[in-house]
């Protein structure tokens, strides 16, 4: 499982809990974050590396993009490429934002990199609901999640500036559509009301991950236990320790250090 940072922990945590008999290597390619404002094919080629690196150097059998920007960028050249199932967050996402809304007025707000690729407009199209979708990028909403900053006064101000078009478009559910920003949640919550039902993809991709592994018999046998759990970091080691922690839990105990050729 891979992302630029922190953000995919929530997709972690939701696959750690659904799926405790499976082994884990999540990476955060700190050192390269973040993937947001970055062109598509230089997010394509980090995935790439990253995907191969899972597969060669730690023998996955399954890889999650656990980031909606790489996800959007290389969700179909990860899945031509590699010889085992890739899921992504995008499609999971959407189908559960559709379950959610009531007045059929949905949101997503993710990186400029994703809403800019319209990979979510897609993919809510794809499920044929009936709905109006408003789309808001939210630029520097994941520095304040990489710097451990999920709560105060400047990520509110950021924050009712950014989700104005989603406030004003009467949305009644939101999608998450950044893995960061569920860690972001009481700050979006308090802007966008207590009717607004926010979203998070990442226990959607958990189920999927459930399914993929059942559908191909890569599962895990129940009961044996042993699951290990890896942490990867291509930045500063000891920070993506201290706050991966603080945001994951005590699973994250330590940290590898990973760097590219
Ligand atoms: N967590 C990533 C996502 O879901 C993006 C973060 C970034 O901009 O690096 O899109």
């Amino acid at each position: 499982m891979f992302d630029s940072g922190f953000g995919g922990l929530t997709v972690a945590r939701a696959v750690m809990d659904l799926l405790p008999d499976e082994h884990l290597v999540y990476l955060g390619d700190t050192g390269r974050y973040p993937y947001g404002p970055r062109p598509q094919p230089e997010v394509r080629d980090f995935a790439l590396e990253i995907a191969d690196t899972m597969v060669d150097r730690f023998d996955v059998k399954a890889v999650v993009v656990a980031c909606n920007t790489a996800a959007a960028a290389a969700l179909d050249t990860l899945t031509e490429s590699l010889a085992v199932p890739v899921i992504g967050v995008i499609e999971p996402g959407a189908r559960a934002l559709i379950a959610a809304t009531r007045n059929r007025r949905v949101g997503v707000i993710g990186t400029v990199g994703t809403i800019g690729s319209g990979a979510y407009q897609r993919a809510v199209e794809a499920t044929n609901a009936q709905v109006d979708l408003t789309c808001a990028a939210c630029p520097g909403f994941v520095e304040f999640v990489e710097r451990g900053e999920t709560t105060g006064d400047q990520v509110t101000v950021l924050a009712e500036r950014l989700l104005a078009p989603v406030c004003d478009a009467d949305v009644d559910a939101l999608l998450l559509g950044c893995t960061h920003y569920p860690y972001l949640a009481r700050t979006i919550s308090d802007v966008m009301g207590r009717n607004v039902v926010l979203v998070s993809s990442a226990d959607e991709t958990a189920f999927e991950v459930r399914v993929v592994l059942d559908a191909t018999g890569l599962a895990r046998k129940g009961g044996c236990g042993g699951a290990t759990h890896r942490f990867l970091s291509s930045g500063d080691v000891a920070w993506f320790e201290e706050i991966g922690r603080r945001l994951l839990g005590p699973e994250l105990d330590h940290a590898e250090a990973i760097e590219w050729a």
